[in-house]
């Protein structure tokens, strides 16, 4: 049982003046799927690797469950980590691979054997016990590493990119494999990946991070539906939120010929005289071609994903050509060269200061 606590963790790596991570502040329940994402640099794996005890913390603190763990050394953290490289011993067979920790540990062969023999059955790997890792697929390696973390019951699991060396579809499975098994488990656990599609299936709740920044720490629904800046508006989704900066308007902001709704609260914390509007591409409803509501878009690509179709396209808003992105149904694909009406689906519309950043409407 463990909840882990990052308590304005801060990691400034020594010659620099900028700090990493810069006060994280994050509560992680006991038993969560957390998962931290940002782009390359953020700090994601400086953020784990504070708290499996790699790196040292420069300020604030960093607990798990009720201990303050902030300046122990890795081994007395009761974690497990799993690296994006899994570096398997190769001349050990799997069960050894697996048992590895625990032989360290000073653990009786009986008990190491019966320990390795239930998590090869969680990870379905039984078979493979006595095979030596190079005659295993990249999957298969990647449950033996999972396997070694789960052999030592840690209070944390810790995770970073553990999916990267795997193709796209065993990528697909494995993160349904992992998330279930962490279900299962029940065991806390802290996963890094640059991936938002991964971060939004697999977490309970997905932490954005920005140059160091914490963005947001959120569910995956509330991430998506209410992105709290225009970078996680950005970051989250794909194609990414349309983003336009428009004119504010009477009763809220005007997006071509429509007014997007905004409540007078929020466009008064802001003096900007244009605010940025976001759009999901789902989120357009297509209009009849005489229609004197939203935008007209010129499709320049049609990406067909069979079920549905992205259009690529490009409107005049506010006398300026702006590029958009539009769902439309995989049977009602518009010509390359023709023209769609779009008007933005009431409620659906996002608004953003586009000099903070900070989220306008509620
Ligand atoms: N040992 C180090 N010494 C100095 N700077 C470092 C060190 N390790 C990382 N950094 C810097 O700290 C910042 C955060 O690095 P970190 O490895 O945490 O990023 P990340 O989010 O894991 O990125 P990626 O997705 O590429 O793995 C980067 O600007 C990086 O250059
Ligand atoms: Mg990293």
């Amino acid at each position: 049982m463990a909840t882990v606590t990052f308590d304005k963790a801060t990691r400034i790596y020594p010659g620099s003046t900028k700090p990493a991570v810069d006060a994280l502040d994050i509560e992680i329940a006991d038993g969560e799927f957390l998962v931290l994402v940002g782009p390359s640099g953020c700090g994601k794996s400086t953020s784990l690797r504070m708290l499996a005890g790699l790196e040292d913390v420069n300020g604030g603190a960093i607990r798990i469950g009720d201990r303050d763990v902030t300046h122990l050394p890795p081994k007395d953290r009761d974690i497990a980590m799993v690296f994006q490289n899994y570096a398997l011993y190769p001349h050990m067979t799997v069960a050894d691979n697996m048992g590895f920790a625990l032989k360290i540990a000073g653990v009786n062969k009986a008990e190491i054997r019966k320990k390795v023999e239930e998590a090869a059955k969680i990870l379905d790997l039984t078979e493979y016990l006595d095979r030596k890792p190079k005659a295993l697929s990249g999957g298969q390696r990647q449950r033996v590493a999972m396997g070694r973390a789960i052999v030592r019951e840690p209070q944390v699991f810790l995770m970073d990119e553990p999916l990267s060396n795997l193709d796209a579809k065993l990528r697909v499975s494995t993160r349904t494999q992992i998330a279930s098994l962490q279900r299962r488990l029940g065991i806390t656990t802290v996963y890094v990946t640059h991936d938002q599609v991964e971060a939004l299936t697999m977490g309970d709740r997905v932490a954005v991070l920005k140059d160091g920044l914490l963005q947001q720490v959120d569910t995956p629904r509330n991430m998506y539906d209410k992105p709290a800046n225009l970078f996680v508006a950005g970051f989250i989704g794909s194609p990414a939120m349309n983003l336009v900066e428009v004119p504010v308007a009477d009763g809220g902001v005007k997006f071509g010929n429509s007014v997007v709704p905004v409540e007078r609260d929020a466009l008064s914390s802001t003096s900007d005289k244009n605010v940025t509007v976001g759009v999901r591409p789902e989120h357009f409803d297509v209009a009849g071609a005489d229609s004197d509501q939203g935008v007209a878009v010129v499709v320049n690509v049609v990406e067909e994903l069979g079920s549905d179709a992205f259009v690529y396209g490009t409107a005049q808003i506010g006398g300026e050509a702006k590029d958009l992105v539009v769902r439309v149904g995989g049977r009602d694909v518009p010509e390359k060269g023709s023209t769609l009406h779009v008007v933005p689906r009431p409620g659906e519309t996002h608004v953003f200061s586009t000099s903070t950043g900070a989220r306008l409407s509620d």
